[in-house]
């Protein structure tokens, strides 16, 4: 268990490189299992759900070398998973080992995937699809299994909600049903899938846009090795940049994309945000003043992403007024909250709803966090409060942020990494 001493107020002022996207890398990593021969990837963040997607590539004798943020994968020697493997409950990814092996193995057996505890995760769509392939599937209390003989006929897949993990799940099956094609509706179009669909492409997949929620892919026999850089993270990036607004300080995040950000940073920008951008750099300074409250719903892309209403919550705590923040994806992610109010934040959970009523300063308090993005809003907060934070189980913000403490360090920022047992911290 991992332990981080954060003294406040800190100061902010700096430039940082944003890293590869998460979750473009681990659909774009379970996709090269497709390609035949050694695929070369970079800008692979280093990161604790990259590491656990490996250790399953191991399993499955997939060779791999890894050189700074280069990753070169060869599926030469790929082989089924063998049930059980506890490591597929570590993360929600795994899930798409199934969409990944299908064709080539016929039947897959695997743990039900995990990953972070944001409310229900349900698998529904995921099933959906493979039904609508014509896959056969079963599941039991901890296991999932899959089956099929052969795809025969062209097919549709029409999604009555939008999921990014299911809308992957579709893409990375159909690509090898050779010479069939499949038509999906009502598809995620977060840059992450987007990202996903043209490494596939660049490997030889005949995937089409045919409208903006829809996909035609054409079943090719086989994908090409060849080389692919991820995508910069839009939510490490705006997680930094949310920062820079609680501590009224300036952060320059180079090695980013402004345009996966357009609607968050129009939101940043209501909450005072002076910001400047160039082609790979988002500039931003509050000038010390301080924050407007925001009102958000969180959406699918491009909406504002889910993944950083924890982030944003912590900024209304600290703003002039009040504000609703709903939302609208994971309904209970809320688990950064209680936490939240243990340093004074004014916040009231009222269905999928936050009510919070700014204040001007937060205080320091022993927290806990519960998973990757909640432990990054306590973080923030930690950040602005007044006084020694002490944050139990910030492990999970391995799972998605690449260097954390340093990255913290070259914009001014101490973050004191403990190893010690939490029993040596009294609960107050
Ligand atoms: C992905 C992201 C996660 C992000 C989320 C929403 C990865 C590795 N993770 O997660 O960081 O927070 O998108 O942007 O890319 N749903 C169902 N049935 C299903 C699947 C999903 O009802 O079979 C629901 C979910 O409960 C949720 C909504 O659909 O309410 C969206 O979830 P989804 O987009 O699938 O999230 P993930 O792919 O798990």
């Amino acid at each position: 268990m991992h332990i981080f001493s954060i003294t406040g107020p800190n100061q902010i002022n700096g430039e940082i490189n944003i890293s590869g996207a998460k979750n473009a890398a681990l659909p774009i990593l379970f996709s090269s299992l497709l390609v035949k021969g050694e695929t070369k990837i970079k800008n692979i963040p280093n990161i604790k759900d990259v590491k656990i997607t490996l250790k399953i590539f191991k399993l499955i004798n997939v060779k791999y070398k890894k050189n700074k943020n280069t990753l070169y994968i060869n599926t030469n020697y790929l082989s089924n998973i063998s049930y059980p493997c506890n490591l597929i409950q570590k993360t929600r990814a795994s899930i798409w080992l199934l969409s990944a092996l299908i064709l080539k193995f016929q039947k897959i057996k695997i743990n039900k995937p995990g990953g972070c505890k944001i409310g229900k995760r349900p698998i529904d769509l995921h099933i959906y699809v493979f039904k609508c392939l014509g896959i056969k599937s079963y599941y039991t209390k901890n296991s999932l299994t899959i089956y099929v003989k052969n795809i025969t006929k062209n097919k549709t897949i029409v999604f009555n909600r939008i999921s990014v993990g299911a809308t992957i799940t579709a893409i990375i099956t159909s690509t090898l049903i050779y010479k069939k094609i499949t038509h999906i509706h009502n598809i995620a179009i977060e840059p992450e899938v987007i990202d996903t669909i043209n490494f596939l492409k660049k490997m030889g997949a005949k995937i089409y846009t045919t409208g903006k929620n829809n996909l035609t892919i054409i079943g090719v026999k086989q994908l090409y090795p060849n080389t692919y850089k991820i995508i910069p993270d839009r939510i490490e990036t705006a997680t930094f940049l949310i920062a820079a607004i609680i501590l009224r300080g300036n952060i320059t995040c180079f090695n980013t994309n402004p345009k996966f950000l357009t609607n968050i940073l129009k939101k940043l920008k209501i909450a005072g945000a002076h910001i400047q951008t160039g082609k790979d750099y988002i500039h931003l300074n509050m000038y010390n003043k301080r924050i407007n409250a925001i009102n958000i719903n969180t959406a699918p892309y491009p909406g504002i992403p889910t993944d950083i209403q924890p982030q944003l919550t912590v900024l209304n705590v600290l703003a002039k007024g009040q504000s609703i923040i709903k939302e609208n994806i994971f309904k209970h992610r809320f688990s950064h909250v209680p936490q939240l109010t243990r340093m004074g934040a004014n916040i009231k959970i009222k269905k999928n709803s936050l009510y919070c009523r700014g204040i001007k300063t937060l205080q320091s308090a022993y927290i806990k966090a519960k998973d990757l993005r909640s432990s990054a809003s306590l973080i923030l907060a930690a950040l602005a409060a007044h006084g020694n934070t002490i944050i139990k189980n910030v492990n999970f913000i391995y799972r998605g942020y690449e260097n954390i403490i340093k990255k913290f360090q070259k914009i001014g920022i101490t973050i004191h990494l403990i190893k010690k047992n939490f029993n040596n911290f009294k609960n107050k």
